[in-house]
C-alpha cells in the first residue's frame, strides 16, 4: 500500500516492490574477510537503489535462500576459530577501532530498558554496548541476544552467565521472541537485500516494545576501501520514519564513515 508515496510494510505479508533494492533472494553473497567484518553480505556495492529488481512477495512463509543461511552457518568455524572477542564477533579492526565503528549505537539508547542484539554472535557487542551506555549516559541495559549459531549463541551465555536464558539460537526472518524489547539493534545483513525491507517491518512487529527503538546497522571495509549502505537513506527510502542516523569510524582515503546505523520508533 502506498501512503504519501511511499511504501508501507504490513507484518504477515509483506509486497516487496523495486524499491530501492537491486538484487533477489538468491543473489550473490560475499564473505567480507578484511576490515575486521566477517560477514555475509555485499561489500562491492556501496549502496541500494541503483537498480530495480523484479517485484516480489515475502510472506509469512518464504523462507531465506538455503545458499545466503549456509554462508551465515560457515560464520560460526571462523570466528570461534580465535579466542579473542572481538574476532569471535567478526571483527579484526582492534579495539579502538571497535569503539570507533560500533560505540555510535549507543547515541539511539535515551533510557534504561532491555537490548536485543539480533545477530549477537559471541555476545560481545552486548557487552561493549551495555559498559558504553552505563559509563557515557547512565542508562542500564538488560542484554538479549539472538543469532542462528548455536556455538556462538553458548559463548554469548558464557559471556551472560546470570542471564543465560536471554539468549536464543535461531534464524532472524523467521524468529518471534516471547517479549518485546526497548531497543532492538540488527544488521542488514542478517537478511538477503531484498528481504531487509519485509525484515525491518518483521523486527519492528515482533521484536520492538510500543515506544522502544530499532537500530538498523550496515558495516563497510576500511581495508577494501568499500563504504557503508547509507542505511538510514535506505530505510528512508522503502517509506520507513527514520528518526535518527548516526555513524563510526573513518575510511582510509576519505573523510566518510565505515559504518552506519539508523533507528526508527516503534
Ligand atoms: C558480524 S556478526 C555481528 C556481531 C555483532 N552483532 C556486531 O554487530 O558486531 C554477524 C552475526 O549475525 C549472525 N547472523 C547473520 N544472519 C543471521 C540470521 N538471519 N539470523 C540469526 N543470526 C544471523 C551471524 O551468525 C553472526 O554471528
Amino acid at each position: 500500500m502506498h501512503i504519501g508515496g511511499r511504501l508501507r510494510w504490513s507484518s504477515e505479508e509483506t509486497r516487496v516492490r523495486p524499491c530501492g533494492l537491486s538484487s533477489d533472494p538468491n543473489t550473490t553473497i560475499n564473505t567480507a574477510t578484511s576490515n575486521g567484518v566477517l560477514l555475509p553480505g555485499h561489500p562491492s556495492r556501496p549502496k541500494f537503489g541503483l537498480h530495480a529488481s523484479p517485484e516480489m512477495t515475502t510472506s509469512s512463509t518464504t523462507r531465506l535462500p538455503e545458499e545466503f543461511l549456509a554462508h551465515v552457518r560457515a560464520l560460526e568455524s571462523q570466528y570461534l576459530a580465535s579466542d579473542d572477542p572481538l574476532l569471535q564477533s567478526g571483527f579484526d579492526g582492534g579495539t579502538t577501532r571497535w569503539k570507533e565503528e560500533r560505540g555510535p549505537i549507543v547515541e539511539a539508547v535515551d533510557r534504561d530498558g532491555t537490548f536485543m542484539d539480533v545477530g549477537c554472535a559471541n555476545g560481545y557487542l552486548l557487552e561493549s554496548v551495555c559498559a558504553w551506555a552505563t559509563l557515557e549516559k547512565r542508562w542500564h541495559l538488560v542484554p538479549y541476544g539472538v543469532d542462528m549459531n548455536a556455538g556462538l549463541v553458548t559463548e554469548a551465555m558464557k559471556r551472560w552467565p546470570g542471564v543465560a536464558d536471554h539468549f536464543w539460537v535461531a534464524n532472524a526472518w523467521e524468529f518471534t521472541p516471547p517479549v518485546k524489547f526497548d531497543f532492538v539493534y540488527s544488521l542488514a545483513d542478517c537478511v538477503p537485500e531484498s528481504f531487509l525491507a519485509p525484515y525491518v517491518a518483521r523486527l519492528l512487529d515482533r521484536c520492538v516494545k510500543p515506544g522502544g527503538r530499532l537500530i538498523v546497522g550496515h558495516y563497510g571495509s576500511k581495508l577494501k576501501g568499500v563504504d557503508p549502505l547509507d542505511i538510514g537513506e535506505v530505510l528512508d527510502d522503502f517509506g520507513f520514519p527514520v528518526a535518527g542516523t548516526m555513524q563510526g569510524g573513518r575510511m582510509r582515503d576519505h573523510d566518510g564513515p565505515v559504518t552506519r546505523f539508523a533507528w526508527l520508533a516503534n
